[in-house]
């Protein structure tokens, strides 16, 4: 192959590779809100999961009383589990993608329901009650 070839097969490869990149990021693009706390409790509109075209299977809440963010994944309209972003391995935030979170520190990941599926870390993510009412999804933080 010719110089020339070689450097447009490899262009146009990289190019492909990355609109590959940024169409895989844009099918599992996060919403982050920011919810208040009341009481014990960190109070989320069920509203907030609606989307367009159904719901969303999981949202990213903060709060800046809060030294991590929490994950809360929505499973049916009477399930919902809530993860503390806290790598159990030695406390590096982690980032939603999917239903994967994962940690960019040494690249443990979590399920869904925060059972470790790829180490170094060896605990389970730390869990919060969640408690539904008509219109509101209620976080207890009273653990936390
Ligand atoms: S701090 Fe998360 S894998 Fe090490």
């Amino acid at each position: 192959m010719r110089r020339k070839e070689f450097i447009k097969t490899c262009g146009l490869a990289c190019l492909g590779a990355t609109s590959i990149g940024v169409f895989l990021h844009s099918c599992v693009s996060t919403k982050n809100i920011s919810a208040n706390i009341e009481g014990d409790e960190l109070v989320i509109p069920k509203s907030d999961f609606t989307k367009k075209d159904g719901f969303y299977n999981y949202i990213v809440i903060n709060n800046s009383k809060l030294q991590f963010p929490i994950a809360l994944f929505r499973f049916s309209s009477e399930e919902y589990n809530a993860l503390y972003l806290k790598c159990t391995h030695q406390g590096n935030e982690l980032n939603a993608f999917g239903d994967k979170l994962v940690c960019s520190a040494h690249g443990s990941e979590f399920d869904n329901k925060g059972n470790v599926t790829n180490g170094p870390a060896t605990d389970a993510l730390r869990s919060f009650p969640v408690r539904i009412t008509k219109d509101n999804l209620h976080i207890s933080l009273k653990s936390a």
